[in-house]
């Protein structure tokens, strides 16, 4: 009796079948590793790699007071960490992977990375305190706190057409050009074909990237998700607590931010079952 209750207990929380070894991260039914790229980095947010280089880079939160958010960036092979100079309350970050331009956010506009000086240079693109950068064709951001979307084109920033009558905080642009956002009420899809905004669902997305095929991927504080772009459909990857942000290596590998730690997840060879909920 008592084991049938325990079981009819992880059937309902959805929980993993407790066997050897697979205790911890498991994505697609593979057991992963987390492996620790950069310690003691305070709530590390809004990851971007850029691909020709291999360097992620993301914001975090500066321990000097006088300055809210730093911008930085992590060489993923070689380990270099370095802090951007020259840009201010550096918050958001999006790669031209065609152009090899790295763009960065901060709270007076919008910056170009010079690999060179490490240092960001402004561009006369913008005055609005970004909180996200996005490239797909084009730059998209995201101000604060009127939470409003732009696209920028021959230099200017426009309004979305079709999200000008929403907030969004989040934004990314799919393989088809349908347009996912995040606001507070949860995520949504403005899909191209049909021009209309529907809701994906209650996700407290903190983080959203696509890897090098363009596939989306993202992040809320308990979780690493995908989204489907054939079926529209999110498929939760797994759970994890305190997740800030999430960016997929060239390779396929998973990197995510978690409080204080950007990490990797390296695939084992150990084989789990798993039955985490799909879709949330
Ligand atoms: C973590 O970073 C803080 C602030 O930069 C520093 O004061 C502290 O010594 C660091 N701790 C470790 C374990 O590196
Ligand atoms: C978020 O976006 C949806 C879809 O456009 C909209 O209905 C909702 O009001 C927005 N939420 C907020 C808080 O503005």
């Amino acid at each position: 009796m008592k084991l049938i209750i325990l079981l009819a207990l992880f059937a309902y929380a959805g929980a993993r079948i407790p066997i050897e070894n697979c205790d911890g991260i498991v994505v697609h039914n593979i057991k992963h590793e987390p492996q620790i790229l950069k310690s003691n980095i305070s709530s590390p947010y809004q990851l971007a790699i850029d691909f020709n280089t291999n360097t992620l880079f993301f914001s975090y939160s500066s321990s000097d007071p006088d300055k809210s958010f730093e911008s930085a960036y992590f060489n993923l092979k070689t380990n270099e960490f370095g802090i951007i100079t020259g840009i201010q309350g550096g918050f958001a970050n999006a790669v031209d992977e065609h152009r090899n331009i790295v763009y960065l956010g901060g709270q007076d506009g919008i910056y170009q990375f010079d690999y060179e000086t490490k240092a960001a240079k402004r561009l006369k693109v913008t005055d609005h305190n970004i909180w996200q950068l996005f490239f797909k064709k084009d730059l998209y951001y995201s101000s604060y706190p009127d939470e409003h979307v732009y696209v920028v084109k021959n230099d200017q920033p426009h309004r979305v057409p079709e999200l000008i009558d929403t907030k969004g905080m989040l934004v990314a642009i799919d393989n088809l050009d349908n347009i996912y956002f995040s606001n507070s009420s949860g995520l949504f899809v403005h899909k191209k074909i049909k021009n209309y905004i529907s809701y994906v669902g209650d996700y407290n997305v903190n983080g959203i990237t696509y890897d090098l095929n363009g596939k989306l991927f993202f992040s809320t504080p308990d979780g690493l998700y995908y989204i489907d772009d054939n079926t529209k459909q999110v498929e939760k990857l797994t759970s994890i607590e305190n997740v800030y942000g999430i960016a997929i290596e060239a390779d396929g590998s998973i990197i995510y931010a978690s409080e204080d730690n950007l990490i990797r997840l390296r695939p084992t060879k150990t084989y789990c079952f798993n039955n985490e909920k799909k879709n949330h």
